[in-house]
């Protein structure tokens, strides 16, 4: 994404602070690239469970991605903040947002996505909700997650201290509660018949971050 559409999409959120959160997230986080990659051309709705401020919904709409959105988060000044930016960009009838807390999801089923917000549930929630994102799964449907992983490693301290300050800023209400290793996040999905792969994803940025994608297998 070039830098023009990155402050068209910047220019749609409140305050000098969000601006810049959504500049340099744009700028170096490589997950909405990924995510827009692996979802070219289909037309499957999308379920973005801790959608945020909706910022997935903007990306995707600038990359000409067509299919339907719906965002829900449990944190109502972003779901309040992520609905302004939609309805600047006239964009509410394709990007609906809701707030609602991730145990209680929709009827639909196409794509789902869980980008950065596992680790913010507690162990045993955490796999109740890839169980229930595996059954919103259409057919042919992706479930892409981005995570921090624990592992022995640099990154991993680095995440926590990230992690720290985000919830000290209050940006995230309640703070992380468990760091998945991937055979936690592995199991409940192959459990569902689902083939899981998985990559680091991290970019510019020094944080412990993969991607996993599940699918149905076959
Ligand atoms: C780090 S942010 C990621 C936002 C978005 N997925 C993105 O990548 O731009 C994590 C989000 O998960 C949300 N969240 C955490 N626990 C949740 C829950 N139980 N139900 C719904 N949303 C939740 C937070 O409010 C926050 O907006």
């Amino acid at each position: 994404m070039d830098r023009r559409s990155r402050q068209d999409i910047a220019s749609r959120y409140d305050g000098h602070l969000q601006r810049c959160y959504v500049l340099g997230k744009l700028a170096s986080d490589p997950v909405y690239a990924a995510t827009a990659a692996l979802l070219a051309g289909s037309p499957l709705p999308l379920l973005d469970i801790g959608c945020g401020i909706g910022l997935l919904g903007q990306y995707l709409h600038v990359c000409g991605h067509q299919a339907s959105y719906f965002g829900l988060d449990h944190d109502p000044r972003k779901v309040a903040a992520g609905q302004h930016a939609a309805r600047l960009a006239g964009l509410q009838e394709a990007i609906e947002l809701r707030c609602a807390d991730a145990s209680d999801l929709p009827s639909m089923q196409g794509h789902v996505l869980l980008l950065d917000v596992l680790h913010y549930l507690p162990a045993a929630a955490q796999q109740a909700l890839l169980r229930q994102a595996s059954r919103h799964l259409a057919p042919t449907g992706q479930l892409i997650i981005r995570n921090v992983l624990r592992e022995p490693n640099w990154r991993f301290h680095a995440t926590r201290i990230e992690e720290f300050f985000l919830h000290a800023s209050g940006w995230i209400r309640g703070g992380p509660q468990h760091y998945p290793d991937e055979t936690e996040l592995r199991a409940p999905l192959e459990s569902a018949g689902l083939r899981v792969r998985v990559e680091s994803l991290r970019g510019r940025t020094p944080f412990n971050s993969y991607l996993l994608v599940a699918q149905r297998a076959g």
